[in-house]
C-alpha cells in the first residue's frame, strides 16, 4: 500500500503538519511548489487575491500521483479558500479518486469550512476525511496530537476492510 501526503504551505506551517503526518502514516511526503509568485508582502497580496478569486497558477510537484494507492493533501487557508497552487494540483484527474484525507492550516480553526467545501466541489465528492488546526497551535509545536488523531481517522480507510494496519513495524488493531 502507498500513501502520498502532497501539500503546499507558503511559510512552512503546513509543512511541518504533512511532514509529521507522513511519518504517522508511512507516507511519501511531496511539497508542491510555485514560481515564488507569493512570497513576501506583494506575494501575500496576491495570494489574498488568488484564494477569493478561485484562480490557478503553474505548480511544480516532485511525485507523480499515479503509483499511489490513497492520497492526503494539506494547505494554508486564502481568504477562507483553498491555495491556488493546491486548486491547480487538484486538476489531476488521478488524485479526486484516491483522496482520502484533506487537511489546513489558518489564523483560526472555524475557517477550514470553505476550504473543505471547495475541496468536495472541485474533486466531485467528500469521502474524506478533514483536519484543520490554528496557525499558532503549529507554531508551538502542539499539532502532534491532532495529526496522530487525524492519522487515526485514516486508518479504516487505509485497511479497507482489515482488522489491522500495518505502518513500518507498528502494528494498529482497528477493532
Ligand atoms: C493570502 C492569505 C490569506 C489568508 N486567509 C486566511 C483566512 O481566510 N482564514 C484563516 O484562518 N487564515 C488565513 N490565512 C492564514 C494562513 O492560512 C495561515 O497563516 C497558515 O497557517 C499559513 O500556512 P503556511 O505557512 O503553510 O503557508 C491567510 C494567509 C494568507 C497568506
Amino acid at each position: 500500500m502507498k500513501i502520498l501526503v502532497a501539500y503546499y504551505s507558503r511559510t512552512g506551517t503546513t509543512q511541518r503538519l504533512a511532514k509529521a503526518l507522513a511519518r504517522w502514516l508511512g507516507a511519501d511526503c511531496d511539497p508542491i511548489t510555485e514560481d515564488g509568485r507569493y512570497a513576501g508582502r506583494l506575494g501575500f497580496g496576491r495570494a489574498y487575491l488568488a484564494g477569493l478569486g478561485h484562480g490557478q497558477c503553474p505548480i511544480h510537484a516532485l511525485l507523480d500521483p499515479i503509483p499511489y494507492d490513497h492520497i492526503i493533501i494539506g494547505g494554508p487557508v486564502w481568504a477562507g479558500h483553498v491555495p491556488s497552487p493546491l486548486r491547480q494540483y487538484l486538476t489531476n484527474p488521478a488524485i479526486a479518486s484516491r483522496l482520502v484525507g484533506v487537511f489546513c492550516t489558518g489564523w483560526t480553526i472555524a475557517d477550514g469550512t470553505g476550504f473543505f467545501a471547495e475541496v468536495e466541489r472541485l474533486v466531485g465528492h467528500s469521502q474524506f476525511r478533514r483536519c484543520s488546526l490554528a496557525q499558532h497551535l503549529c507554531d508551538a509545536d502542539l499539532y502532534q496530537y491532532p495529526i496522530a488523531k487525524f492519522s487515526r481517522t485514516l486508518f479504516p480507510v487505509l485497511a479497507k476492510s482489515r482488522k489491522n494496519l500495518v505502518i513500518g513495524n507498528l502494528n494498529y488493531a482497528l477493532e
